[in-house]
């Protein structure tokens, strides 16, 4: 009776330490890459999601390389971007790898058929009047490939850089794709098929 009174009636600071044990172990549950449970459900994290993705994710910086090549980030500024050697050759196999990559992390904003056509770029003109280019305009044609590497790899303007979630090898590939679109006027089903 005593005890059980006792329990109940700790003091306000226990219950706090409680509440914030539990708030550490629940912010410690949803940090990437760990989800024994599911607290700040995020669409990206579903299985559903994944699957249909080529894996994106750089390994950790420390991690032992198996192939002999680490990931580099960009250092050079836009204007030596030429100067840039690419890691993988332009082959059929590599555009449509690509073409894959494209669809996750570039139509969102420039359009699944590469047009610059997307709700995300209706949205990206409205607020600032600048749109997602189609990958088959002048812009994009008057760029190199270590141009558009480089546009990838560090952003440029508005466009947020994706290299982060991106190997060197990924991001040819893109370039390699973005270049058959470019050229043909294509959508990438048909440019990197
Ligand atoms: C969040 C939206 C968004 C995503 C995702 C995105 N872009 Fe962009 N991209 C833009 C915008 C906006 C611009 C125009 C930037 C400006 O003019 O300030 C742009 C510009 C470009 C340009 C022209 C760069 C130049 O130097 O003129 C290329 C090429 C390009 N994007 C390719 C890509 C590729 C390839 C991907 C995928 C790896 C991609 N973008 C992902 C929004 C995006």
């Amino acid at each position: 009776m005593q005890k059980g009174h006792r329990f109940l009636g700790q003091g306000k600071g226990f219950w706090l330490a409680v509440a914030l044990a539990v708030g550490l172990l629940a912010s410690a549950c949803a940090r990437t890459g760990a989800y024994p449970l599911d607290i700040f459900y995020e669409m990206h994290y579903s299985q559903a999601t994944r699957a249909g993705e080529p894996a994106r994710l750089d390994p950790p910086p420390e991690a032992v390389s198996r192939t002999g090549r680490k990931p580099a980030p960009v250092t050079v500024p836009f204007e030596q971007a030429d100067t840039l050697s690419p890691t993988i050759p332009d082959t059929p196999e590599t555009r449509r790898l690509g073409g894959q990559l494209f669809a996750t992390n570039c139509a969102p904003c420039h359009g699944v058929n590469g047009d610059g056509q997307s709700l995300a770029a209706d949205r990206f003109e409205s607020a600032t009047t600048i749109r997602p280019p189609a990958m088959s305009s002048d812009r994009v044609k008057g760029r190199t490939n270590g141009q558009i590497y480089h546009a990838i790899s560090n952003g440029r303007g508005l466009m947020p850089a994706v290299g982060k979630l991106l190997s060197e090898d990924q991001r040819w590939a893109i370039v390699y794709c973005v270049r058959a679109m470019a050229n043909t006027g294509l959508p990438p089903a048909q440019a990197c098929p």
